[in-house]
């Protein structure tokens, strides 16, 4: 049975075949209508979610399948006490397929181990989150049309953001990619990244506190959002949340086609000025996100 839990399980080819899939559910949506018929999504989000929980829920009704499932762990079994592995065997019985987004690193491996279907990691932790690296990729194919030779600043909370870090796995697996890593001191990329993908795959890349310096050089610049619920005082997250604040005179010196990337939900880091600027691509962004994720639902069930 395929799971996906980390970003490194999808081979290059796998991911290109889920963007031709999502590119041609974008041009010809009708033909998908009816692909999940009598299938079921079950959603099971232990930590709070905005797009990634709707973006999977209208990928499979829009699939022609149903969802069910719960949006906070205190309305679930947990509250009495229940472990994941005894939540997912249960769900297994009454859905196809299962998302699930956990506080805890390693929660969706654990159970992958146990499930009886197929399980997509929406987030474990400060860990990975996979299917917003699949978001990103569409959006870097759609809006740059290539995978290779760019420039990728990433900015923020390099840490504790998942997103981040599967990004980094992902693209570190094209040629000619650089990276340029944008963070207060404190909010560093983790040393196992940097050890396990970029110094093993000796990828270029500069650590820096200075956004614009390196701003002339991007062709993507991804911003992230300083991650408050994975801080363990509250003192340092209200010094480091405003530290980098993106707006229109920052980017005077960025490229014409630059793509500017956000997971999303933004908090402060990028001005609202900056929305109606052309290179703004974070709300395009996740509408990319449910057509990647019913791409992703149709091949982890099978269905061609
Ligand atoms: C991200 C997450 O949950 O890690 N959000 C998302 O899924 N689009 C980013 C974040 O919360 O900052």
């Amino acid at each position: 049975m395929k799971h996906l839990i980390d970003i490194k399980e999808l081979s290059k080819d796998e991911i290109k075949e889920l963007i031709e899939v999502a590119k041609d559910i974008m041009q010809s949506p009708e033909k998908y209508s009816e692909k999940c018929k009598h299938k079921k999504l079950a959603t099971l989000f232990f930590e709070p979610s905005t797009r990634t929980r709707l973006s999977f829920e209208a990928a499979m009704l829009e699939l022609g399948g149903s969802v069910l499932g719960f949006s906070e762990a205190g309305s679930s079994s947990t509250a009495k006490g229940e472990s994941v592995s005894d939540t997912i065997q249960v769900v297994g019985c009454y859905s196809d397929i299962i998302v699930m987004r956990h506080p805890k690193e390693g929660a969706p491996f654990v159970a992958s181990l146990k499930s009886s279907v197929p399980i997509i990691n929406a987030g474990d932790g400060g860990h990975n989150h996979p299917t917003q690296t699949l978001t990103d990729l569409l959006t870097i194919a759609c809006e740059k049309k290539r995978f290779d030779h760019l420039t990728i600043g990433i900015c923020g909370d390099l840490k504790f953001g998942r997103t981040v870090h599967s990004l980094v796995t992902a693209m570190a697996r094209y040629a000619g990619i650089k990276f340029v890593f944008i963070s207060p001191e404190e909010l560093k990329m983790p040393e196992y990244i940097k050890e396990e993908i970029l110094q093993k795959n000796k990828i270029e890349y500069v650590e820096t506190n200075d956004l614009e310096k390196y701003m002339g050089d991007l062709d993507i610049l991804y911003m992230t959002r300083v991650q408050k619920e994975r801080f363990f005082n509250e003192e340092d997250y209200i010094r480091l949340k405003d530290y980098f604040i993106l707006n229109r005179s920052k980017l005077e010196k960025a490229k014409k086609d630059l793509c500017i990337m956000h997971p999303l939900p933004r908090v402060n880091e990028i001005a609202t000025e900056v929305d109606d600027d052309p290179r703004a691509c974070y709300f395009k962004q996740a509408r990319y996100g449910k057509y990647i994720r019913m791409a992703l639902i149709l091949k982890l069930l099978e269905i061609k």
